[in-house]
């Protein structure tokens, strides 16, 4: 069945349903019960605060564990390139974090500030994330994947007062633009050998004497900022503030299952939001022990760290599991799985094969999440215990409504007088929620209309299409807009766009997400050569050469030439009627285009 189709039925009738008794009984044993009866103040009353009312995401996740019981249990279980192991106390967290905090606090960072990582999954990433939470100042990972232009993008909007990378990164990316950077005070380089303008981390940190006590942050400090990407524009970034921790703890215990005794890994890179919402913060709220792979994918090593480290419960997204589909269903068998309880997945579609298959390959069905970096934290999920209809993103999440509103002629929620229209089951529209919980983020930086304009008749609007089945069951259509999805990776076509258009040879650049059968989409760019340049195969390679090394991750896998990019009234570049002749579709009827692989 294609999947248009599919998008038009109540996708349960396609693959039967699947319930499989959970091995342990769930955190959240009854969907019902909890939703009728759970407020956000109970889940706050689970955390400690800090006293006076204060609340600090480090002291949740870290300090409130590093005395007592779980002092000795390994917080972070750090698997090398090399495959050796080694592993950090809550204790140690506790002491290695406070020391970064006076680090910091030496330099003169404190509240508000903002520090940048431009690093892999490092011990110093985690050290870095905590240590600048418990000083007040910001987190803000930068994607280590990414090229220069992104990441000075990033710096330059962040107004980043302190960097901490590798020397090589900093030389490569960040030192030529130093000068345009003037709030970029402090380069920390995580190996010994600075380059000019940086500083070695470690020799900082044993220089380090003082000893500051945890910032008392209030709830609505902001913590953590996010950038993720839209249709137009530059980077939005997306402010989370400590309340956040609320949502995420709340949130891995009925999703993630998380209790003490766990040993959770989470694939996703602390360079997007998943990889620090759940690849950092939540896990160590509830004392369990994270894994960190510093190595990228490879099916025979994902199976021997499950393995190997033994791994209860594991967030991972549909590119890496259809990934190991196509490694076949042996592999998995040639490894002992037999601690593995709770499979989860986030990011993109997940197609209903994939959910099926893990119950083949794993003895768990695969758990589809849905959520964004502007809600930070899981708001719709289908949750261990509760019968899972393959394909569907589940059920909005204790503490949080969402519906389907209709659209307008724009594909987005159709605003009369700031009123909008809920949709009843079975209809297509935009998927909106009711503002509310604890981890939404409170505003993009320096963009308060772009921030507004997410809102609508009492609801945020997601940006995604869907519908919901009579049972409250909700089932992922597309976007509503134009941005790409890239194995799991937000890509603004917008910013893939500039960045060609910087090139000598190119007038115009149209780009947008080809479906692929891995990855979901891939990145293509339609072109406009300017006269005097030949539109031949070693132009094309040059221009492929050109995006990738400068906006790394971001760049465009294939290039077309067109010199009749297709234009809307107002001169701008029609990406959907792009990606309908990509398709062979009507160009008539670009509803039908959706990102289900
Ligand atoms: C967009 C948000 C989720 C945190 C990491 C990504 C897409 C997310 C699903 C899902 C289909 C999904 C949506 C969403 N998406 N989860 N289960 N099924 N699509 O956060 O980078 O802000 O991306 O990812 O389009 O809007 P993000």
């Amino acid at each position: 069945m294609d999947t248009a189709d599919r998008s038009q039925r109540d996708g349960s009738m396609d693959w039967p349903p699947i319930h499989r008794a959970p091995t342990l009984p769930p955190i959240l044993g009854d969907y019902d019960a909890t939703r009728a009866t759970f407020t956000w103040a109970q889940a706050r009353s689970e955390l400690d605060g800090l006293p006076g009312g204060g609340l600090n995401i480090a002291h949740e996740a870290v300090d409130r564990h590093a005395t007592g019981a779980l002092a000795d249990t390994p917080a972070l279980r750090f698997v090398g390139r090399d495959e050796s192991v080694s592993t950090i106390s809550y204790r140690e967290l506790r002491e290695l974090t406070d020391r970064f905090a006076s680090m910091l606090h030496d330099l003169g960072v404190g509240r508000g500030d903002v520090v940048c990582t431009l690093l892999g999954r490092v011990p110093d990433l985690y050290l870095t994330a905590l240590g600048t939470l418990k000083t007040g100042g910001v987190y803000c990972p930068l994607f280590a994947a990414f090229g220069p232009q992104p990441v000075r993008e990033r710096l330059a909007l962040s107004q980043a007062k302190v960097l901490v990378t590798t020397s090589a990164d900093y030389v490569r990316k960040v030192a030529s633009a130093r000068a345009d950077l003037p709030a970029l005070e402090h380069v920390l380089v995580v190996d010994r050998a600075a380059p000019d303008g940086a500083v070695a981390l470690p020799d900082l940190l044993a220089a380090t004497r003082s000893t500051v006590a945890i910032a008392a942050t209030t709830p609505e400090d902001p913590a953590l900022l996010h950038f993720t990407s839209g249709t137009t524009g530059r980077p939005k970034g997306a402010v989370h503030v400590h309340e956040a921790v609320v949502a995420h703890h709340a949130t891995a215990g009925f999703v993630l299952d998380l209790r003490p005794g766990d040993i959770y890994w989470c694939t996703a890179d602390p360079g997007w939001v998943t990889g620090t919402s759940y690849g950092i913060i939540a896990p160590l709220t509830h004392g369990v022990t994270t894994v960190v792979d510093a190595a990228d994918f490879d099916a025979k090593r994902w199976y021997r760290t499950l393995a190997e480290s033994r791994v209860t419960v594991w967030y991972t997204a549909p590119t890496a599991l259809r990934l190991l589909m196509r490694a076949g269903d042996e592999l998995p068998h040639r490894f002992d799985l037999s601690a593995l309880r709770h499979v989860v997945s986030v990011g993109e579609p997940l197609n209903p094969e994939a959910v099926v298959w893990g119950e083949r390959a794993f003895g768990v069905p695969i758990h589809d999440t849905w959520w964004q970096t502007e809600t930070g934290a899981i708001m719709i999920s289908n949750y261990p215990g509760m019968t899972i209809r393959p394909g569907s993103m589940g059920r909005p999440v204790p503490g949080v409504d969402a519906t389907v509103l209709a659209r307008g002629e724009d594909g987005r929620a159709l605003v009369i007088d700031d009123h909008v229209t809920e949709l009843d089951a079975g209809a297509v529209g935009e998927l909106a929620l009711r503002p509310g919980w604890p981890s939404m983020f409170r505003g993009y930086l320096g963009d308060d209309a772009r921030y507004r304009a997410c809102f609508a008749g009492g609801w945020y609007l997601s940006g995604d299409l869907a519908r919901r089945d009579r049972d409250g069951y909700f089932w992922f259509v597309g976007r509503a807009d134009d941005v790409i999805k890239s194995a799991g990776h937000l890509i603004g076509p917008f910013e893939v766009e500039s960045l060609l258009m910087e090139h000598p040879a190119v007038v115009e650049a149209g780009v947008i997400g080809k479906p692929d059968p891995i990855a979901g989409e891939i990145v293509k760019a339609f072109v406009t050569l300017r006269s005097g340049f030949l539109p031949d195969d070693a132009l094309r390679q040059e221009l492929i050469t050109f995006g990738r090394h400068r906006l790394g991750g971001l760049a465009p896998k294939e290039i077309d030439f067109d010199q009749n990019l297709p234009h809307t009234n107002s001169g701008k570049v029609m990406r959907r009627l792009l990606k309908a002749r990509e398709l062979g579709l009507p160009e008539g009827d670009l509803s039908t285009i959706e990102s289900r692989p």
